[in-house]
C-alpha cells in the first residue's frame, strides 16, 4: 500500500527520490519522507504528514545533498498519519533509517522485548520496531548490517518490503521483501529501488523483481548481491521492462482517471491484439493452447478477486456459464481464504487482479494451490506477485493504471474473460460457428463503439452538475448489467464519497424502494435486451415514487427516454458485451460528480491503489 523508492549512484539522490515518490503516490499519500546520506556524511531524515508536495515544501530549506537515499509515501496501517509515524524511521541512535511497506504482525511482542532491553520508541508504528530490532541485533550480536537484517527478519512475522540506510556505511542500501513487491533497477554505476518499475523506467529498463525471502545488498561500485535469510547467495534474472514514460504521465488530461477512461478503446485493442483474428474468426489465448487439457477437464471454475476485479469476475461467471456451460463460482478473495473452501484438483481457480499484488487474492491463490487447484491469473501488472504465483494466465495489457479508481482495468478484465469464454467454448465444441463468429466480430467492434460512448462526456458532465447535491444514489441493472450497477456504485462512492448502492433491479421492491423519494437519483441500465420490459416496469415504480432516473439506454430507444429524467445512449451490441459499453458512462458520471464536489479523484481519501495488506 505504501510506495518505496531508493537510489544509490552518481546523481543527486533527492530529485530522483522525489520524482519517484510522485510516480508511486497512487499507492498511498497520507505522509511522505526521505532519508539521505548527505555530502557531509550525515544521515538526514525529512518527513511530514501530507503528500509528496508537502514533503518538498518542508525540505526546501534543508540539506538535500548526497547520492544515496531512500524515500517513502505512506498509507497508514499502524499509527495515525502524522509526521512522527511517517517513514523513514530512525533507529534509537539515529545511525539507521528504514522504510517499510506491509505489516509486522508480531510487532507488539517484539516491541515489548526491545523495551525490556531499554530501547526507547518515538512512534506508534510497527515499522519502527523493525529498525530498532535491527539496531539492537547489530549492537548486541556485534554483527554487520546485513547479518543484523537477516537475524531480525527471521524473527518477524508479517509482510514487508523494506529498504535501510546505515550512516556508518554510506555506500550501501539493504532491501528485502516478503509478500510486498520490490523491484531493483540496474543502471550504469547506479541502482534504483521501487515498489514497482514506474520510478525506475526513466533511468533504466533493466530490473530485477525480488522474490519473497530475498535480501538485496546494493553497494557502490559492486555487483548487486542477493542472499536469503541464511546468507546463501541467490541467482537473479535481469528483466527488461516494456513500459514507456508516456504511459505513466497524464498526457494533457487533468487527471489520470479521465485519461484512463478515454484510453479504453485503445487499451482494448491492445488487449485483443494478436489474440483475435477476425478474418479467420478465432480467438487465441496462449494459456488455453498450453493448458487446454487441464482447463477443459475442470469440474468448475472459482473466480477469486476483490473490488472492481470481483465485479469483472461476476460478468466472467455469466459469460463462462452461458457460453461454455461450465459452472462458475465467484468469491471475494478475503472471504474465500478463511472459509475452508472445498476445492479439489479438478477445480480451476481464476484469480483476477489489476495490480497483481492484492494480499487477499494472493492468499486465496496460495490456499487453492495447496488444495490442488490449477490457477489461472488475469493481471495487468506484468511480473507482479500474482502473475508469478499462478500456473498460467493472460495479461490484460491495458498499460499502467494510476488513478486509484479502477476503470480501464475493469474493461480489460471483462475483455479477457470474454476471450477466455470464447476460446474454451470453441475447444469444448459447445458453441455454434455462427454464434462464435458473431461474438468475435462484435467484440472486435467494441473499441469503436466505446469511442461513440466517450462522445457523451460533455453531456454527462452537465448531468453530473444536476446531481451533485445527492447524498445517496441507487444503481440498478439486471443480468450482465447487474455487476455494472455494482461497479458504477463503487466508482461513485470511492471518489465522490456519496453513498451509493448497486442492486439487481428486481430486488428493488424487496427493500431499497423504501429509500426512493424526490431527492433520490437512481441510475438504471435499461438497454434493449431480453430484460428490457422488466426494467421499464422498475423505472415506472421509481417514477411513481417521484425518484429521479438517469437511464442508460440503447440508441434509438424511445420508451425509457420518455420516462427518465436524464438519459445516456449506448450503441447497440450483444447483450453479453453490453458491460463493456455501459460501464463507461458510469465511470464518467462518478468522475464529474467528484470534480463538481471538489474531490481529489486520483487520490481519494483513505484509499490506495494496491492493497498489499489484509
Ligand atoms: O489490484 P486489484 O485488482 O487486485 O485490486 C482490487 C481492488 O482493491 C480494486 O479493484 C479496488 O476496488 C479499486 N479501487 C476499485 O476502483
Amino acid at each position: 500500500m505504501c510506495g518505496i523508492v531508493g537510489y544509490l549512484g552518481t546523481r543527486r539522490a533527492y530529485p530522483v527520490l522525489i520524482k519517484g515518490l510522485k510516480r508511486l503516490e497512487y499507492r498511498g499519500y497520507d505522509s511522505a519522507g526521505v532519508a539521505l546520506i548527505t555530502d557531509r556524511g550525515d544521515l538526514q531524515v525529512y518527513k511530514t504528514k501530507g503528500k509528496v508536495a508537502d514533503l518538498e515544501a518542508y525540505a526546501s530549506d534543508k540539506d538535500v545533498t548526497g547520492c544515496v537515499g531512500i524515500a517513502h509515501t505512506r498509507w497508514a496501517t499502524h499509527g495515525e498519519p502524522n509526521s512522527t509515524n511517517a517513514h523513514p524511521h530512525y533507529s534509537e541512535s539515529n545511525n539507521l533509517a528504514l522504510i517499510h511497506n506491509g505489516i509486522i504482525e508480531n510487532y507488539i511482542t517484539l516491541k515489548k522485548q526491545l523495551e525490556e532491553h531499554g530501547v526507547k520508541f518515538r512512534s506508534t508504528t510497527d515499522t519502527e520496531v523493525l529498525v530498532q530490532l535491527i539496531e539492537y541485533m547489530q549492537k548486541s550480536q556485534n554483527v554487520d548490517l546485513l547479518t543484523a537484517v537477516r537475524l531480525s527478519l527471521q524473527r518477524v512475522i508479517g509482510a514487508y518490503a523494506i529498504a535501510i540506510l546505515d550512516k556508518s556505511n554510506p555506500g550501501q542500501i539493504i532491501a528485502a521483501r516478503k509478500s510486498s513487491p520490490l523491484v531493483v533497477g540496474i543502471g550504469e554505476d547506479e541502482f534504483f529501488l521501487g515498489s514497482d518499475a514506474s520510478p525506475i523506467i526513466e533511468y533504466t529498463d533493466k530490473v530485477i523483481y525480488l522474490n519473497d525471502g530475498d535480501i538485496a545488498v546494493i553497494r557502490r561500485n559492486e555487483e548487486l548481491e542477493i542472499v536469503d535469510f541464511n546468507n546463501i547467495p541467490l541467482e537473479h534474472e535481469i528483466k527488461t521492462v516494456d513500459l514507456k514514460l508516456g504511459q505513466i504521465e497524464k498526457g494533457g488530461f487533468p487527471h489520470f482517471m479521465l485519461k484512463e477512461i478515454f484510453e479504453q478503446p485503445e487499451c482494448l485493442k491492445d488487449c485483443m491484439r494478436g489474440r483475435i483474428n477476425v478474418d479467420q474468426t478465432h480467438v487465441k489465448l496462449s494459456a488455453i493452447i498450453d493448458y487446454k487439457d487441464r482447463l477443459l477437464a475442470a469440474r468448475r471454475f472459482i473466480i477469486v478477486a476483490c473490488g472492481t476485479s470481483w465485479h469483472a469476475g461476476l460478468i466472467g461467471k455469466q459469460l463462462i456459464e452461458s457460453i461454455c456451460g461450465i459452472p462458475v463460482e465467484v468469491e471475494y478473495a478475503s472471504e474465500f481464504r478463511y472459509s475452508n473452501p472445498v476445492i479439489t484438483n479438478e477445480d480451476v481457480v481464476i484469480a483476477i487482479s489489476q495490480s497483481g499484488e492484492t494480499a487477499d487474492t494472493l492468499a486465496a491463490i496460495q490456499l487453492a494451490k495447496q488444495k490442488g487447484a490449477f490457477i489461472y491469473g488475469i493481471c495487468n501488472a506484468v511480473g507482479s506477485s500474482i502473475a508469478r504465483a499462478t500456473d498460467t494466465g493472460s495479461y490484460i495489457h491495458v498499460g499502467p493504471e494510476i488513478g486509484v479508481a479502477s476503470t480501464k482495468a475493469f474493461t480489460g478484465q471483462v475483455t479477457v474473460l470474454t476471450m477466455l469464454a470464447l476460446a474454451l467454448a470453441k475447444e469444448k465444441k459447445v458453441i455454434s460457428s455462427n454464434q462464435y463468429s458473431m461474438m468475435v466480430n462484435e467484440l472486435n467492434a467494441i473499441p469503436d463503439k466505446m469511442e461513440e460512448v466517450l462522445k457523451a462526456n460533455d453531456h454527462i458532465r452537465d448531468i453530473s452538475r444536476i446531481f451533485t447535491y445527492a447524498h445517496n444514489f441507487l444503481y440498478l441493472g439486471r443480468g450482465f448489467n447487474y455487476p455494472v450497477a455494482l461497479e458504477g456504485a463503487l466508482k461513485l462512492k470511492e471518489i465522490s464519497y456519496i453513498h451509493a448502492e448497486g442492486y439487481p433491479a428486481a430486488e428493488m421492491k424487496h427493500g431499497p424502494i423504501a429509500l426512493i423519494d424526490d431527492e433520490m437519483p437512481v441510475v438504471v441500465i435499461a438497454t434493449q435486451n431480453v430484460l428490457y420490459d422488466k426494467l421499464m416496469s422498475n423505472i415506472q415504480e421509481i417514477k411513481a415514487r417521484r425518484g429521479r432516473v438517469i437511464a442508460i439506454v440503447t440508441e434509438g430507444d424511445t420508451s425509457v427516454k420518455a420516462l427518465a429524467d436524464e438519459y445516456i445512449e449506448l450503441p447497440r451490441t450483444l447483450e453479453c458485451l453490453e458491460p463493456l459499453l455501459a460501464t463507461i458512462p458510469l465511470q464518467m458520471l462518478a468522475y464529474h460528480i467528484a470534480i463538481c464536489k471538489g474531490k481529489d479523484v486520483d487520490q481519494p481519501r483513505n484509499l490506495a491503489k494496491s492493497v498489499t495488506v489484509e
